[in-house]
């Protein structure tokens, strides 16, 4: 049986909801291995919009299994409300089972706390998180003082682990921020609240998944964010605080990385970017504002705008190379319609007047890097009812045969409008 990862290769918000949307129709098992309520996938299902931040995609379908994996951070409030605001939509359908982690790190007043005031701070070194704790949430995992799902079911040791930690962030709070200190009774009955209403939920995911692929069930997993924003491999340090690499899919839900077949690469037809950090095709020109407009890129968790630029195929190559992409799913080609050029970056020059074809480690040497670029000739037509690429202009062709060559990746989908039909598909994922 084949189990796919799909990933994001540029900044997070490649339209990653849609795809997800469109493969869990044909998985069992829809799965989330990292991040947490900072991922915003807008869906648009039968003309209504749904965005979702932690839940994964796959829960607006009947039948399948979604799991919130141990590599996720978690916010319970915002599990609630999502399950309270699915289930009023009539979004949640019976025979669908949601999952979470007991190995998944919570994410607890004071990380929030944390995250805005350290943000506040910072203005000259300003990440632009989404200021939902994700950063001081992993932090304390990789710290060993984190609180996981499953403690919440052992109250002595949770209040232990929360008093433990208050003293710390009371004092960061307080001493270094210069902002009220959190009251240790007040977090432990509203998470000892959370604890009772989340309870159907909690398992050991890994071996459920382990079991569910013994029985020749197939998996989606969902990653979020997108390559650019890996904590290792992404801008460091305007990056999330997760792996969001495909191999990250196996370490955040507890199965080998030989259960990963084949891994989707979502690439927006163009650049965006929200938060900080260097962006060497920006453009902050009209072009960048006809992609901001007509992309109606503003953030899904945060309703900021996002920053727009040309498509730059040197990060999506090493989107690539970093999480073994084997096919991608371009998006929002319908954007880029009514544009006389389109341009694709192809190589940075460095202030040092030097080419390279590979994303610098260093970030202050990436913020100099001029963009090199090969130009196309634009389209006019409606793209929108495209159902196979002859369709599609042949300016729109030729566009996606060299994106195809640059990248060295072959497309297997190209999404020409936001509706869940508005689709162009090549090749099945999940079929070898
Ligand atoms: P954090 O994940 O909230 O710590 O934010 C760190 C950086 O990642 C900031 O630049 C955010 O704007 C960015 N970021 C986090 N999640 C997403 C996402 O889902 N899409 C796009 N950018 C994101």
């Amino acid at each position: 049986m084949v189990n796919v990862a799909v990933v994001g290769t540029q900044w997070g918000d490649e339209g990653k909801g849609k795809i997800v949307d469109i493969y869990a129709e044909k998985a069992d098992i829809i799965a989330r291995f990292q991040g947490g309520n900072n991922a915003g996938h807008t869906l648009v299902v039968n003309g209504r919009k749904t965005i979702l931040h932690l839940i994964p995609s796959g829960i607006l379908h009947n039948n399948k299994i979604c799991v919130i994996g141990n590599g996720v951070v978690v916010d319970p409030a915002v599990l609630l409300q999502e399950i309270k605001e699915l289930q009023k939509g009539s979004l949640f359908p019976p025979n669908t089972k949601l999952l979470v982690s007991e190995r998944a790190h919570l994410i607890m007043p004071y990380h929030r706390s944390l995250d805005v005031a350290r943000e506040a701070q910072n203005s000259s070194k300003k990440i632009g998180t989404t200021g939902r704790g994700i950063g001081p949430a992993y932090e304390d995992k990789v710290a060993r003082r984190g609180i996981r799902v499953g403690d919440l079911y052992d109250e002595e040791l949770f209040r232990e682990k929360l008093h433990h930690a208050l003293e710390e962030k009371n004092f960061l709070l307080k001493g270094l921020f210069k902002e009220k200190p959190l009251n240790e009774d007040d977090i432990a009955s509203e998470y000892l609240g959370y604890a009772e209403k989340i309870k159907p939920y909690v398992a050991d995911t890994s071996l459920i998944l382990d079991t569910e692929i013994k029985k020749g069930k197939k998996i989606l997993f969902e990653g979020a964010q997108g390559s650019n924003l890996d904590v290792d491999y992404g801008t460091y340090p305007y990056v999330t605080s997760s792996n969001t690499a495909a191999g990250y899919a196996s370490c955040g839900s507890g199965i080998g990385p030989n259960a990963i077949n084949n891994v989707v690469g979502i690439c927006k037809a163009y650049t965006t970017r929200v938060g900080q950090g260097p962006f060497p095709t920006e453009l902050k020109d009209a072009i960048g504002e006809h992609m901001q407009k007509v992309g109606q890129e503003f953030g899904a968790t945060t309703g900021r705008k996002r920053r727009c630029g040309w498509l730059d195929i040197v990060l999506v190559r090493q989107a690539a190379r970093v999480s073994g992409i084997t096919a991608l799913a371009i998006t929002k080609l319908d954007v880029l319609t009514g544009l006389d050029k389109i341009k694709i970056c192809v190589g940075y020059k460095s202030d040092q007047g030097e080419f390279t074809e590979a994303v610098p480690y260093n970030m202050n040497t990436l913020s100099k890097c001029k963009p090199l670029y090969e130009e196309f000739d634009g389209w006019k037509e409606n793209i929108s009812r495209a159902k196979k690429m002859g369709d599609l202009p042949a300016n729109a062709q030729k566009y996606l045969q060299r994106l195809e060559e640059l990248s060295g990746v072959n497309i297997i989908l190209v999404s020409v409008g936001s509706g869940r039909g508005e689709t162009i598909t090549l090749k099945d994922p999940f079929r070898n």
